[in-house]
């Protein structure tokens, strides 16, 4: 088990009033099943909150697609990061205070259908999509004014494929000719860039941090009327690898540094990953087994664990660490992994309940429908009380 997981499952167990459910209760929840925890979700939001210190906090609204999650976390966030019609809906009807919508495929519809307020915002990705702004604030009249953000990849490279700074896909690069075209075209038509945002994949160490901070001194000098910068998601290797104190400090003297510059900047962050992911844990059942050693259980059209495996929970599992199997399943990804490198000391047998984590993140926003399974069932646990989605 890497530090990472170490750490995560501890939290996990250390914080979770869904291990303290009956014996009974966990009996009779049906398989597969994914099980949120909804005082642990809020528990966890607060607690990035108290280390990175934002001004705002967003939820990335694909990190999950559960209405319940998003009704909870509306309440207790500041806004909404929203990328199509659909997520539109979803932030829409889960009254959060604010919109950002960020998509790298704006269009006049989208525009129409977001029909942004003065407290929302919108991502700029490009000429083409300034163009499609200032056509629908022509021909729209009576909109409101949202306030406009340009999306900008940061100008640095990295090998690193989780931290993509220049080689982000999305975004303008500062100072190119498009950034240039960009910023004409605005002034020409009287809009403000109030904001830029970024998002780097992951800031998976303290140097990327800080060449981060360089372009946002560098940013927040040249554009003097800035009021916002949104730092995007992606902490979730920072937390894994970082001290609490170490990260608080990290970003207090980052945003210190950026505030020299201009007093005036306020912070967004926006992590999905980090946020959810622990909250959910997924009850499955052995269904098979390969060599009477690995074993297959019966995950739904959902799953997609590529980017973090869940662990067995061995406290609720009453496994313990000895013999290295592999956990699959459907997965709809290649070998078919659920979790690997699972250490047990008596191998779960066929029609028993085993409880895996995290998987409160990108689990049902991306699930599949190879073989048309259904989507797996949800239930919510919130102080102690059980919620049917
Ligand atoms: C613009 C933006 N913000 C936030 C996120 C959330 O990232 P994470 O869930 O890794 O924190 C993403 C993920 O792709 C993103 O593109």
């Amino acid at each position: 088990m890497d530090n990472r997981n170490k750490k995560m499952d501890l939290e996990y167990l250390r914080k979770s009033s869904f291990i303290q459910l009956e014996d009974e209760i966990l009996d009779s929840i049906p398989t597969p099943y994914i099980i949120y925890n909804l005082s642990h979700l809020l528990g966890n939001l607060n607690q990035i909150i108290s280390i990175i210190e934002p001004d705002f906090f967003y939820i990335p609204i694909k990190a999950n697609y559960s209405q319940k999650i998003h009704d909870f976390l509306a309440k207790h966030t500041d806004g909404a990061d929203v990328a199509s019609l659909g997520e539109i809906d979803l932030a829409t009807s889960a009254k959060y205070k604010s919109l950002h919508l960020s998509t790298p495929f704006l269009t006049i519809d989208i525009l129409k259908k977001a029909n942004l307020r003065e407290c929302d915002s919108i991502d700029l990705y490009s000429l083409h999509q300034a163009n499609i702004l200032i056509s629908y604030f022509a021909t729209n009249k009576k909109i409101n004014n949202p306030s406009i953000s340009l999306r900008l990849k940061v100008p640095y490279t990295s090998n690193n494929s989780e931290t993509y700074l220049n080689n982000s896909r999305f975004g303008i690069l500062y100072k190119s000719k498009e950034f240039d075209d960009v910023i004409l075209l605005l002034k020409k038509n009287n809009i403000k860039i109030e904001c830029i945002h970024i998002h780097i994949g992951e800031y998976n160490n303290f140097s990327v941090i800080s060449q981060i901070q360089k372009f946002l001194e560098k940013i927040t000098l040249d554009i003097p009327y800035l009021k916002r910068i949104n730092l995007g998601g992606g902490f979730t290797s920072l937390f894994g690898k970082y001290t609490d104190n170490e990260i608080r400090d990290t970003f207090h003297s980052f945003k210190n540094n950026i505030l020299k510059v201009n007093s005036a900047i306020k912070f967004i962050i926006e992590p999905g990953m980090l946020t959810l992911m622990s909250s959910g844990t997924l009850a499955v059942s052995c269904i098979d087994s390969i060599n009477s050693k690995d074993i297959i259980v019966d995950i739904s059209a959902f799953n997609f664990f590529s980017w973090v495996k869940p662990r067995l929970l061995p406290s609720i599992s009453a496994i313990n660490e000895n013999t290295e199997i592999t956990i699959y399943g459907t997965t709809c990804y290649e070998e078919d992994i659920v979790s690997e490198k699972v250490y047990v000391s008596k191998i779960p047998k066929i029609g028993e309940k085993i409880f895996l984590a995290p998987a409160g993140a990108y689990i049902n926003s991306i699930n599949r429908n190879l073989h048309m399974f259904h989507i797996t069932n949800e239930l919510y646990i919130f102080e102690g009380v059980i919620y049917e989605s």
